[in-house]
């Protein structure tokens, strides 16, 4: 039986629903000596700034039970370096690329998508309007996202999608009450998908120093832990709009992929767990094919928001 795999956002078709969450896949140079990575529905690249950044001082990783906090706080290179020495090898290597974006004004979101698609550096845009890892907690316990406000969200999207034609992702935080609130927003502001979930607020301190695990403090929890937390995020989301669903947190195998997609996402991403094995992304390629075989279901679209409440 011939298995559709392709999935759609906004008027991109992806030849598979599995993507790589940004920031755990770099420009895409390493993972290419473990698989071939063109065999990705999409490769999301680590959220570029229109200046480079060095981020946040270590230490700004602390491995936790089922889970990582980081607080890496957006080391990247820059869009100018990204655009000349990171897309023609995405590019080469026949990629499809989501480039995530981070701005610190709606100016600047705009300025970044403008370039992205003048430039042809991007197949879709996503917008991070939800690192947590970007200010002083120590100054600034309070920190606000872009993201925590349902009517920022709608004007930062609103300004990109009036700029760029390119299909545009909007990636949400779980540290909010009712996380549809910004979705939303960020459909009225014209997105053709919403990407969930950010990383968790989390903390962790070392009783014998007293002193917080990571030195900007407080940090975002990801892996394993944070799962149930996103599939029920993605089920609440994808039931409130009518844009597509990106779904990650934890994922690791074909069947917590599964859930995902079962849920409602349309895609999933895979992130921390490609630190323990880097090869995920292609198992969980190769997981859903077999799924979907075993199952005698020759179009993935099919299983997308499919579960069953009884
Ligand atoms: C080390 C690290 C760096 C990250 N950097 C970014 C980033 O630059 N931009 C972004 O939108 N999300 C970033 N994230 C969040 C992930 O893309 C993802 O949303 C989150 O980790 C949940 O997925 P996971 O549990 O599979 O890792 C980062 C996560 C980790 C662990």
């Amino acid at each position: 039986m011939d298995i559709n795999l392709q999935v759609s956002i906004g008027n991109l078709t992806l030849k598979n629903p599995v993507t790589v969450a940004s920031g755990t896949f770099g420009y895409g140079e390493e993972y290419s000596e473990y698989f071939d990575i063109s065999e990705l529905g999409a490769v999301t690249v680590k959220s570029l700034t229109l200046q480079p950044r060095l981020g946040n001082v270590p230490p700004r990783i602390v491995e936790t039970p089922a889970g990582m906090l980081n607080a890496i706080g957006l080391q990247n290179v820059g869009i100018e370096t990204y655009l000349k020495s990171k897309l023609p090898f995405l590019r080469e290597k026949k990629c499809t690329i989501i480039a995530n974006i981070y701005g610190t004004s709606v100016d600047e979101y705009v300025k970044l998508a403008e370039l992205l698609e003048k430039e042809g550096g991007a197949d879709a845009i996503e917008m991070n309007l939800s690192c947590p890892n970007v200010h002083d907690a120590k100054n600034k316990f309070k920190c606000p996202l872009i993201a925590q406000s349902p009517e920022w969200v709608e004007k930062y999207t609103l300004a990109v999608r009036s700029s760029v034609k390119l299909p545009l992702i909007v990636k949400l935080s779980p540290n909010i009450t009712d996380i549809t609130e910004p979705a939303l927003s960020a459909e009225r502001g014209g997105a053709d998908a919403i990407s969930i979930i950010n990383t968790l607020l989390g903390m962790a301190i070392n009783p014998e120093t007293r002193k917080p695990k990571l030195k900007n403090v407080v940090g975002g929890l990801s892996g394993p832990a944070i799962r149930p937390v996103a599939l029920k995020m993605v089920w609440d989301v994808s039931r409130t709009v009518k844009i597509p669903v990106i779904g990650m947190g934890g994922i690791c195998t074909a069947s917590d992929a599964l859930e995902f997609l079962i849920a409602g996402a349309r895609m999933v991403a895979i992130g921390s767990y490609l630190f323990r094995d880097p090869l995920a992304p292609i198992r969980i390629i190769q997981g859903l094919r077999e799924y979907c075989l075993n199952n005698g279901i020759d179009d993935i679209n099919k299983l997308i928001g499919s579960v069953i409440i009884e």
